[in-house]
């Protein structure tokens, strides 16, 4: 039972998804963190597997970037293929001063721009939550609310893990400077392109949903992450997101 962007037949996806945007990233993490992984659907390149980590049944699928690609592949998955969570371990750019590359946020709430949530529920300013019991899972296994270490090793390689609201824009070449301003005055940690619509489609269609972002640059100074430490961060992301589905 294809639909019309995933050529998957029923029971190919595991009920737990990990959703990257890349996907290339989704063909690595089945290749080097899930076991067994079986190639289940490859339409338009948006390549998607199942295997299993630690003995549970684990699919991966891309989502592209942008709040319409993610909103499809997210409720094509709830609605025809029996997928219950979805978690999008993805980029995002640092917008709080507190912020650097390498931290990883984990989005308790997603502020958008986008006309998919203007005309959600008419007249309604829709509030973008994740579900509590997948927030609260990885955020434990983050080790955030746990007491700081102290000394040299205050603040470790991998970064911080942050727990807060995101940005999720339609547009990444934005000329935003006031916006940036006054969302972080309203306590928004970072921006990127898909948290707000995940989140609704997994309102609308009865599922879970989390986003756990990877800050890879910052929009108030220069600072990118070597291709080599990004990957090594993203898979910090990874192994949050899978705790978070064995522990919720
Ligand atoms: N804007 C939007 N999405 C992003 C960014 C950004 O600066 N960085 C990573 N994803």
């Amino acid at each position: 039972m294809a639909t019309p962007h995933i050529g998957a037949e029923a029971g190919d996806f595991a009920p737990d998804v990990l959703m990257p945007g890349d996907p290339r990233r989704a063909k690595r993490i089945a290749e080097t963190v899930l076991q067994d992984a079986q190639l289940v659907t490859e339409v338009r390149g948006i390549f998607g597997y199942t295997g299993t980590y630690d003995g549970a049944p684990v699919s991966v699928l891309a989502s592209g970037m942008g709040q319409p690609s993610i909103a499809i592949y997210a409720t094509e998955l709830f609605r025809f293929f029996g997928v219950k969570r979805i978690i999008r371990i993805g980029t995002a750019g640092g917008m709080a001063r507190h912020l650097d590359v390498g931290d990883v946020v984990i989005a308790s709430a997603a502020h958008t721009d986008s006309a998919m949530t203007a005309s959600r529920i008419p007249g309604i300013h829709y509030s973008h939550a994740p579900s509590f019991r997948l927030l609260a899972a990885a955020a434990s296994a983050g080790g955030y609310g746990a007491p700081a270490p102290t000394g040299r090793r205050r603040r470790a390689k991998t970064g911080s893990v942050y727990v807060g609201p995101v940005l999720s824009s339609d547009t990444f070449y934005a000329d935003r400077a006031e916006i940036n301003d006054l969302l972080v005055a309203h306590g928004t940690l970072a921006v990127e392109m898909e948290a707000a619509a995940l989140y609704a489609c997994a309102d609308r269609e009865g599922g879970e949903a989390l986003s756990i972002c990877t800050i890879s640059d910052l929009l108030f100074r220069d600072a990118s992450l070597p291709a080599e430490e990004r990957e090594m961060l993203f898979d910090r992301s990874v192994q949050l997101a899978l705790a978070a589905f064995a522990q919720a």
